[in-house]
């Protein structure tokens, strides 16, 4: 089975920084770290609220980081207009609220189709891989297809917080399948960790990985370097012997 594609998101070395409000830990050196670690690519939110991520982190993420960025944001104005100065690998479509804790949901591909389709077709004219965070459910798929996505992250929330539910398991598989089905890549990402990633990176549709929280909160015991190896590990070992 193909290597799947471990990225790090390293917005909450920012939320430690954003604390004091200070320099550090800086983000930055945090993703040149992911990478000499092991990731394949760095993922950084920046949120219109710019409550962890800062524009100067990005300015200088879409510069220094040596592998690929994935710039996560809401499908506006203001957003995209950054992504068409900074042009990263990769922008995943994110909703977004500012009462949320984390990104609560998928994006409701149902509602807002004009903007989501413009924004879409900006960013694919510009040469950047586009993904649309949704829900592992058919329909969504089906309409992120529609609007013109080259990938679909499938939010695996509801699966981290039911863990070993085989509903939830059984809700992403059957998406990935769909999707890989439809000629969309399949990413997948949120709550996931060294204790519950196994089953999801043996989908072998599901070519790349996004993981944040998890990563800082591990680092605090035993390192940036080391938290990142481990996840690498477990992906690796599910996906050898599935
Ligand atoms: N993927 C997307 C689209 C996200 O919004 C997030 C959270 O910022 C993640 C992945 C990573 O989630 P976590 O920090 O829970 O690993």
């Amino acid at each position: 089975m193909k290597r799947q594609r471990l990225y790090i998101n390293i917005d909450h070395v920012a939320t430690v920084r954003q604390a004091r409000r200070g320099d550090e830990p800086d983000p930055v050196a945090a993703a040149l770290l992911c990478e000499e670690a092991g990731a394949d690519g760095i993922t950084a939110h920046l949120r219109e609220d710019r409550r962890h991520i800062q524009d100067v982190d990005i300015e200088r993420l879409a510069t220094e980081v040596t592998t690929v960025l994935n710039v996560e944001m809401a499908c506006t104005d203001e957003m995209l207009a950054i992504a068409m100065r900074l042009r990263p690998h990769q922008v995943t479509l994110v909703p977004e609220r500012r009462e949320e804790i984390t990104t609560e949901g998928g994006l409701d591909v149902s509602h807002d189709v004009k903007r989501l389709r413009d924004g879409l077709a900006r960013l694919n004219d510009a040469g950047i891989r586009t993904s649309l965070f949704i829900a592992p459910h058919r329909d969504a798929i089906e309409r992120s297809r529609e609007l013109g996505a080259a990938a679909v992250e499938l939010h695996t929330g509801q699966y981290a917080h039911c863990a070993g539910d085989s509903e939830t398991l059984n809700a992403l598989q059957d998406a990935s399948r769909r999707g890989a089905s439809l000629e969309l890549s399949v990413h997948a990402g949120h709550g996931l960790t060294v204790a519950n990633v196994a089953p999801v990176a043996a989908i072998p549709e599901i070519e790349e990985l996004n993981i944040g929280h998890s990563v800082v909160s591990r680092a605090i015991f035993v390192g940036l370097v080391e938290a990142v190896r481990e996840l690498r590990r477990v992906m690796d070992e599910a996906r050898a012997s599935s």
